[in-house]
């Protein structure tokens, strides 16, 4: 292995997950930048990047070990963006009732929202234990709080989130013992102009619905910034700690 730095970011052809790739790279935030996406390399303004490295992986357990085993290769993750994720797609849209609640949109929304990131921090655990500093923040959602759940609906997103962070907050105390060096974020962007939110974006003020290169932003510095307290962190992308 050699000592590089490296920055993972999964889910990069997303919305936030695009522009959080692009950041990093932009900001030479490390040495090395890892894109990890279930799509070809879609060129725009990366195809030139001698730092970046596009690998593909779904949420199969094969294809992350096979990732990792490429990354384990480079150097050692300092950040880590898990900015998957699902909410609706041609033929599921949130439950609104509970009639609406289906086992396909539970299935599908919980192993892109809490398989995948839980199973990402499982491979990547031989090379955490090894690392001196890591942060990593994990996309969530405010809906996600169970404290702040004031209107009901979307029955699997919500559940999927929550149970995102308990998983986060049980690898956060697991790591406290062995892999001291990482620190983990419970991340909620704010409501951010991507496909994923297109659909819900009617009512919502413009000056709350955010530009994706804006959330990107916050969204490393943020986790840069963040102490190492071994401790799971549940905020917004104004560094405002959210209610579980
Ligand atoms: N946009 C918002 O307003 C908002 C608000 C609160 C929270 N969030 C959270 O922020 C994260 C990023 O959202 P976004 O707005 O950037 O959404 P997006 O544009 O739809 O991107 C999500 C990405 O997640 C990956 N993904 C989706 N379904 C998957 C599956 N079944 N298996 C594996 N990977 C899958 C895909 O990445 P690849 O194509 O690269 O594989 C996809 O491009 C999500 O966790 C979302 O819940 C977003």
């Amino acid at each position: 292995m050699n000592n590089q730095s490296v920055s993972i970011v999964i889910g990069a052809s997303g919305g936030i997950g695009m522009a959080t790739l692009q950041y990093c790279l932009q900001h030479k935030v490390s040495d090395l930048v890892v894109a990890i996406s279930r799509e070809p390399q879609n060129g725009m303004a990366i195809d030139q990047e001698p730092a970046l490295t596009w690998l593909h992986a779904d949420a199969t357990e094969e294809k992350i070990k096979a990732a990792v085993n490429h990354i384990k290769n480079m150097g050692l993750p300092s950040e880590i963006f898990i900015c998957s994720g699902f909410l609706h797609d041609e033929k599921n849209t949130p439950e609104k009732r509970i009639e609406n609640f289906s086992p396909d949109l539970w299935a599908k929304t919980t192993e892109a929202n809490t398989l995948l990131p839980i199973l990402w921090l499982k491979h990547l655990m031989p090379l955490l234990v090894k690392t001196d500093a890591c942060k990593i923040s994990v996309l969530s959602a405010r809906v996600g709080s169970i404290d702040d759940n004031h209107l009901g609906g979307w029955y699997s997103y919500r559940a999927s989130k929550s149970a995102l962070n308990m998983l986060l907050k049980t690898a956060a105390i697991e790591f406290s013992r062995r892999a001291k060096g990482v620190k983990i974020i419970s991340f909620h962007p704010g409501t951010t102009d991507t496909g994923l939110s297109k659909p819900f974006q009617k009512n919502v003020p413009s000056d709350k619905l955010f530009d994706v290169n804006f959330v990107a932003q916050r969204l490393v510095d943020l986790t840069r910034e963040s102490k190492s307290d071994n401790m799971l962190s549940f905020i917004d992308w104004d560094n405002k700690p959210i209610k579980w």
